[in-house]
């Protein structure tokens, strides 16, 4: 149990780093006036924090200890919506990559709890590089055209940006 609570712990630290640079994104989609990609990635961030919380409580309801990461500073500017979405695509897909980790000591350790536990994170982080891909590939199609664009933001506005996005229906965060 206790290297999987080593790497529990340590993968707090990708759940509030993306959360955090997720709330970067957002404060720099909003300085472009994009409020709709804005909102977005502040949700996003928001989410980010609800799944550290997943994990902290799981480790409280084991009667382990949690290690609270310290953070460093995001990214703060990039060079184009596109750019940005590709980060966000590159960022998720490193999550999963640590998540497929852990799933795998907690496996081979018959740690169940654990493996229960993580199957959430494995459909949202199904549904999350879903998204992000999605994103991408309309931000592709709208190849720098500003009306283009303007119509995708209003659609995260609107909630309608994802309803094509095939995956498992979202569930609360927290
Ligand atoms: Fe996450
Ligand atoms: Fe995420």
């Amino acid at each position: 149990m206790q290297e999987l609570v080593k790497e529990i712990n340590k993968h707090l630290s990708c759940e509030f780093q993306a959360g955090h640079t997720y709330l970067a994104m957002s404060i720099w989609l909003r300085e472009k006036d994009l409020a709709g990609f804005s909102s977005y990635m502040q949700t996003k961030s928001q989410e980010e924090r609800g799944h550290a919380d997943r994990l902290i409580t799981y480790l409280v309801d084991c009667d382990e200890k949690v290690e609270l990461p310290g953070l460093e500073a995001p990214q703060r500017s990039w060079e184009s919506t596109q750019s940005l979405f590709d980060h966000v695509y590159e960022m998720e897909q490193s999550v999963t990559t640590s998540i497929n980790r852990i799933y795998s000591i907690a496996e081979q350790k018959g740690e169940r709890s654990a493996t229960a536990m993580l199957d959430w994170f494995v459909a949202e982080q199904l549904q999350e590089e879903a998204e992000a891909r999605f994103v991408r590939k309309r931000l592709r199609l709208a190849a720098g055209n500003s009306a283009a664009l303007l119509l995708l933001d209003q659609q995260f506005l609107d909630g309608t940006a994802l309803l094509a996005v095939k995956g498992q229906p979202k569930e609360k965060s927290i």
